[in-house]
């Protein structure tokens, strides 16, 4: 790669105006990495550049040696490093004096600088050192703003009243409830904090319910005091605050709710409310930002054992802690799942006194989990692109409302839960503009997909091409096939279903788009991570002042409230910029320098930390971050449905999950149930067949193991 000089000034001149005058919108690193990934085919050239200089120390540099192909750089990495999306942006250059790279000698090297040279780099030098002075000062103010700011907030919290986590057994009251027709006598321990220092008392409350057999020394469906599995539920929905879900008689599917359902069967249960996105205390702060939700639900856990342990909480065996939600609360109960003692809580924990005990469980029951969240809006686009209009209650485009949709059919619509996104009769028309988005995000969802390397049950990668399909696809459609076929055996008619084709009796082929004109599109375009931030999802991820945040670096590229180059755009100025680097002469250079500096100015007066949320948080609400780490210890049992009628979050999602789960040697029940749309709890008797079955082999294998223990120590002592 010979430069010639007379168009390396051209391309440098033009180069230091467009900076100056786009200082606002320019940005980024020209870091190591990201020359690597345009050349991740293996151009040594790339690499050798890289090697040449001496990189700042917070630029994570890929060590020559370590040069990866695409594919084997997708094989090995476990998801796409999305944390790049939302970490601070930062603008580091290479430095003055470095050559072009290989075997060409640096241009400007072979003259001498004269002595006027000299003396305008040594002007150049004193500005820039006088601007980073001004930046200094600059962070100093900024940073002093934001710590009276959190001195008020923590002021703000410092007068929390402080409470007692210790259980105490003889406080209950005696109920007896109708189960199905059967009698079910139990101990309610109501209303107890479960965390010392709470910042919402009222939904860090937690109820403990008791079979009353268990009292008499009575075993119920073969457990007893000691093995009864102790059934978590939660009631969070939309990301809002959960309330305790006490035992009812007459639930939403007529007759007991899974908690007097659970008690019917011999289980304790533990119902926690759960602080969640709404909440503001006193002060006006809000206090059930992400990560509240998941902090409660494993505090609640941490109090569970604590009291346990102590022989306090008189029943239920705390190595079969059962979770089970539904939508945002199916999210919750899988991200406590896959996040059994991961440390990143810790300090969340640690801070509203929660009990000093593990945090793993058993068993996951997820009802069409919202979740994966940064994910959600690619994998809806992915399955929902080829819907012309969107039914949900979102701002309205009167002016073009789509006359051919009909309402979505009135069994999707029914049960949902109560803070599910409502629909609207009338849907509202897609634009080309938003046909535009909806392609490209579908196109990312390939690229993570891909990045996944996930497997079906013979080892079968399923991948797709850039057209959005190939086997994973494939596999979406048999779980719709495997349903209807389901339904079919259990002699259900199939209606409402102009997208499928059955033959003899058997359910062998889906019309995907044809599906999505059936059940229709519910949300619009991005279906989570809102331009105009109005989501509830923006909302859960908002922090104790910002009320909403975007939480993808693709809807902050988007956002209606600030302006940031794309990352591509990106990628390609920093590839110039280190180009302009590499070619420019000392005095070059220099004015280069001064010109980035003066750019990074003018950005760092846009704190995006305004508009996003924290990567590290965004992460501590996902379980597919969590699955398959060593150091945590994910659930061994997982259960999740999503109903064939559900269009709040794309199948993709769960089916993810699933898969993930299943390919870290987890047990997995996953089914997309025919006739169910977005909703839970709809099959009881199926949920706790499966809770026995996993509860009793692991009491049969603890069984076992005691005996063979017991065994040995025999012989031991005989000998
Ligand atoms: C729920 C439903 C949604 O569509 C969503 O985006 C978030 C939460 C819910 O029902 O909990």
């Amino acid at each position: 790669m010979q430069f010639k000089k007379p168009y390396a000034n051209k391309y440098l001149s033009a180069a230091i105006a467009a900076c100056l005058l786009s200082a606002m919108t320019t940005s980024v690193p020209v870091s190591a990495e990201e020359i690597l990934k345009e050349d991740v085919h293996g151009q040594e050239t790339a690499v050798e550049q890289m090697s040449l200089s001496a990189p700042p120390s917070d630029v994570n540099v890929q060590e020559p040696g370590l040069a990866q192909s695409a594919e084997e750089s997708a094989e090995n990495s476990d998801v796409i490093d999305h944390s790049a999306e939302s970490k601070p942006i930062q603008n580091e250059f290479l430095k003055e004096g470095e050559g072009i790279p290989g075997t060409e000698v640096p241009y400007h090297s072979e003259k001498a600088l004269t002595s006027k040279e000299w003396a305008e780099i040594d002007k150049i030098e004193k500005e820039i050192r006088q601007l980073q002075r001004q930046r200094q000062e600059f962070f100093k103010a900024r940073d002093k703003e934001k710590a009276e700011k959190e001195k008020a907030f923590a002021k703000s919290l410092h007068d929390r009243q402080k409470y007692s986590i210790v259980f105490d057994p003889e406080d209950y009251t005696a109920k007896t409830m109708n189960a199905n027709g059967e009698p079910v006598s139990f101990r309610a321990y109501e209303h107890l904090v479960y965390t010392k220092k709470p910042y919402e008392p009222e939904y860090q409350m937690l109820s403990v319910y008791i079979p009353e057999g268990y009292f008499k020394g009575e075993s119920i469906n073969g457990f007893t005091a000691e093995t009864a599995p102790i059934f978590m539920p939660n009631g969070v929905g939309g990301y809002m605050p959960g309330t305790i879900i006490e035992p009812q008689e007459d639930s939403r599917h007529g007759g007991a709710n899974s908690a007097l359902y659970a008690l019917s069967n011999g289980y304790v249960v533990v119902s926690p409310a759960i602080r969640g996105q709404s909440l503001k205390n006193k002060d006006g702060y809000a206090t059930g930002k992400a990560p509240a939700l998941i902090v409660d639900y494993k505090a609640a856990v941490r109090f569970v054992r604590h009291n346990r342990k102590k022989g306090r909480i008189p029943a239920g065996d705390t190595d079969k802690i059962i979770a089970s939600g539904t939508s945002a609360g199916g999210a919750l109960s899988a991200l406590l799942g896959a996040s059994g003692n991961a440390k990143e809580y810790l300090p969340y924990l640690k801070e509203q006194g929660a009990a000093n005990e593990r945090d793993d469980i058993f068993a996951v029951m997820a009802y069409c989990p919202i979740t994966n969240l940064e994910h959600a809006d690619m994998s809806y686009e992915w399955m929902f692109q080829s819907a012309n209009s969107y039914y949900n209650a979102g701002p309205a485009n009167t002016e073009n409302p789509d006359s051919q949709d009909q309402v979505s059919p009135a069994e999707i619509r029914k049960n949902r839960p109560p803070n599910a996104p409502k629909e609207k009769v009338t849907g509202t028309k897609i634009t080309p503009e938003q046909k535009e988005i909806s392609a490209e995000l579908s196109q990312k969802f390939t690229e993570y997909l891909n990045s996944l390397n996930l497997r079906d049950s013979i080892g079968n990668r399923l991948n797709l091409s850039p057209d959005g399909l190939g086997l994973f696809r494939e596999y979406i459609e048999s779980l719709y096939l495997a349903s209807a076929q389901e339904a079919m055996d259990r002699g259900d008619t199939i209606k409402n279903a102009p997208w499928l084709t059955v033959e003899n009796g058997t359910a062998v082929h889906m019309d995907f788009p044809k599906y999505i004109k059936s059940v229709k599109r519910l949300k619009g375009i991005p279906a989570f991570d809102a331009f105009d931030m109005s989501s509830g999802e923006n909302s859960e991820f908002g922090t104790y002042d910002v009320a909403n945040k975007h939480f993808t670096r693709y809807a902050l590229e988007h956002s209606n409230f600030v302006t940031i180059p794309r990352l591509e755009e990106e990628a390609e100025i920093n590839k110039e910029k280190a180009t302009l680097y590499r070619l420019a002469t000392p005095i070059e250079n220099a004015h280069l320098r001064k010109a980035n500096l003066e750019e990074q100015m003018e950005k760092d007066k846009l704190d995006l930390s305004q508009y996003m949320a924290n990567w590290e948080i965004i992460r501590m609400m996902n379980p597919m971050h969590f699955i398959g780490l060593e150091e945590v210890q994910t659930a061994p049992n997982w259960r999740i449905r999503h109903g064939a009628l559900d269009r709040d979050t794309a199948v993709a999602i769960p089916a993810m999950l699933a898969l993930r789960l299943k390919n870290t040697e987890k047990s997995v029940d996953f089914k997309v149930p025919w006739g169910y749309g977005h909703d839970g709890d709809y099959d009881l008797p199926d949920l706790f067949a499966w809770t026995d079955r996993i509860s009793k082999i692991k009491d049969a294998a603890q069984e076992i193991l005691k005996s063979e223990k017991n065994e040995a120590s025999a012989k031991e002592n005989v000998e």
